[in-house]
């Protein structure tokens, strides 16, 4: 294995699984990491019959306590540093915060904000000496309120703004910083955060494979923010004129629909 390499969380399915493929197919040595090992295994062997670098596997639930230890511990039993992070594990709930159960959220609140805090940070001085990358999976939810799915939307409302600051701390380091924000991406996201399937905005929709060559792309270039399609670039611009109780109210309307 390469003494560099790409850490990219959530690579089991959805959008992780093709960020896995692209930097792999870009010629990086990556390590992945998820909880269903036979997935990642699949998806290294995968890869690695394409011809490119095959990728470590880690299989670890992020969400448990001391997880980025244990992933920082395989990684030196690896004996690899990492120059990229993607950032991608997450998940979403859907329903009122208030009905849903109160674990499973918090649990979201770890995933998403707090692992991908730790791994950042964990990782800083490591992306600053190979003047690699951080690339972090936000939302198109970044940029609302979410009735409907009140944590999640504010779960990727951190993670774009800690993303943002994080690039003003460490680009002038060397590191390139993005924030991935998609809309709707077909993938096992939907049925894990419980959406009746189908009624999803077709004006939003997007592959996985298209996001995560935009993310790829994005990164490679030190974009700021990656909004991946047209649907989705035009939300941030209308939002500058709209009032937020205006956009409050559209998004409650907007999820009771589901
Ligand atoms: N799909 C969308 O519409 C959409 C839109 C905007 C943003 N996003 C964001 O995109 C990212 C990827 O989502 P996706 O759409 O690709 O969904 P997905 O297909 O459900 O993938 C989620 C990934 O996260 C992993 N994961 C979940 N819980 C984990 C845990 N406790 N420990 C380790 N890994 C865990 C899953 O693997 P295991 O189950 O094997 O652990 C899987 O690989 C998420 O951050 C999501 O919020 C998605």
């Amino acid at each position: 294995m390469a003494d560099r390499v790409t850490l990219i969380t959530g690579a089991s399915s959805g959008i992780g699984a093709e960020l896995a493929r692209i930097f792999a197919a870009g010629g990086a040595a990556t390590v992945l990491v998820a909880r269903r090992e036979d997935r990642l295994t699949a998806l290294a062997d995968e890869i690695a019959a394409a011809g490119h670098p095959r990728p470590a596997v880690i299989a670890c639930d992020l969400a448990a306590p001391g997880a980025c230890d244990v992933v920082l511990a395989a990684l030196a039993r690896m004996g690899v540093e990492v120059d990229t992070v993607v950032n991608n594990a997450g998940y979403g709930l859907f329903g009122e915060a208030v009905e849903l159960d109160r674990s499973r959220q918090l649990e979201m609140v770890d995933l998403n904000v707090r692992v991908l805090t730790d791994l950042t940070l964990r990782f800083a001085d490591s992306l600053i000496r190979h003047r690699g990358g951080l690339l972090n999976v936000a939302s198109i939810a970044s940029f609302l309120p979410g009735p409907r799915m009140a944590v999640y939307y504010a779960t990727k409302a951190y993670v774009l703004s800690f993303t943002e600051a994080m690039r003003g701390e460490l680009g002038p380091k060397g590191v390139r910083v993005t924030a991935l924000c998609p809309g709707t991406v077909p993938t096992e996201f939907q049925e894990t955060a419980g959406f009746r399937p189908g009624l999803d905005s077709a004006v939003l929709n997007l592959s996985a494979a298209a996001v995560a060559r935009a993310g790829y792309r994005g990164l490679l270039a030190n974009k700021r923010l990656v909004l991946p399609g047209v649907g989705v670039r035009m939300i941030p611009f209308m939002l500058r004129f709209a009032p937020r109780s205006l956009v409050l109210a559209s998004v409650a309307r907007v999820q009771q629909k589901r």
